[in-house]
């Protein structure tokens, strides 16, 4: 197994290809390693497909996918794969994750719908593998990517909850809450693409979580938010630089957390 690059009493925070670890968690198999998973992927934003390989964005268009064109801007993953890779590789990472959850477990997989000369293009063609899609939450992110005359701007993402058969929310309340999550967006904005801390709260605890996992951690904010209410995780992420970031905000004494909204 991969040593941890920051390990404390409830995270263990993985260096690496989430592909590789895991499958070394799948094959361990460790009973409470992840009945929750709360994900975001890179979401492919570098690429044109049938385009001029240089990005979907203009140059320097001060926009959120202008930061991507250089993909993550640490060389370790430029998000820019042809589409059809892109998909069965994320098809890939989900059909391990289906395996490494018990059978009341899911995942949240955020992702979103973007507009790619002129049609619509869903997450993965919303074909996600051996994994069911149970339900779309739709993220209110009140601030909108992508101002044009061609389309609305985009204001809010999915969550797409892919749920195996006996996986229950935490009680009625936890369904009262709706469908509709108006939670902004992240105000550190130090990683070009984190969640709000609310997000992955709100996910673990209307799902009374046991144990959480990120493949995609970032900045580690699944992690922050377990670590908070009391929920063993783990993450991981292939951007070192991305791990010191988290591995910081994890080691603080008080977590900079927003609570469950
Ligand atoms: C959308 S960001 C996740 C942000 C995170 N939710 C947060 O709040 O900080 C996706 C992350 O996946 C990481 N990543 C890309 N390819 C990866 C891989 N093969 N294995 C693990 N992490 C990867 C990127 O470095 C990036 O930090």
């Amino acid at each position: 197994m991969s040593a941890p690059y920051y390990q404390d009493d409830s995270v263990t925070l993985y260096h690496g290809d989430c592909m590789e670890v895991l499958g070394e968690l799948t094959s361990g198999r460790a009973e409470s390693a992840a009945h929750v998973v709360v994900t975001s992927p890179p979401y492919n934003m570098g690429l044109t497909p049938g385009g001029n390989g240089r990005g979907m964005y203009r140059p320097g268009a001060n926009n959120k996918g202008g930061r991507f064109r250089e993909g993550y801007g640490d060389g370790d993953h430029d998000d820019a794969m042809p589409q059809p890779e892109y998909d069965a590789w994320q098809r890939e990472v989900l059909g391990l994750l289906w395996e490494l959850i018990p059978d009341d477990g899911a995942i949240f997989y955020n992702h979103r719908v973007r507009v790619e000369h002129g049609r619509a293009r869903l997450p993965l063609g919303m074909d996600f593998g051996p994994a069911v899609l149970r339900q779309i939450i739709t993220w209110d992110r009140g601030t909108g990517i992508g101002v044009t005359g061609r389309h609305f701007c985009a204001v809010a993402e999915w969550i797409m909850l892919l749920a195996r058969p006996e996986f229950k929310l935490r009680d009625h309340s936890a369904s009262g809450m709706g469908d509709v999550w108006r939670l902004g967006m992240e105000r550190d904005r130090s990683h070009p693409a984190s969640f709000p801390a609310s997000l992955p709260a709100r996910a673990l605890d209307a799902s009374a979580a046991r144990s959480a996992l990120d493949p995609f951690a970032g900045s580690g904010t699944t992690l922050v938010a377990a670590k908070a209410l009391g929920i063993p995780s783990i993450g991981i992420e292939k951007s070192e630089r991305y791990c010191e970031m988290a591995a910081k905000r994890l080691a603080q004494d008080a977590l900079d957390f927003g609570g469950v909204a």
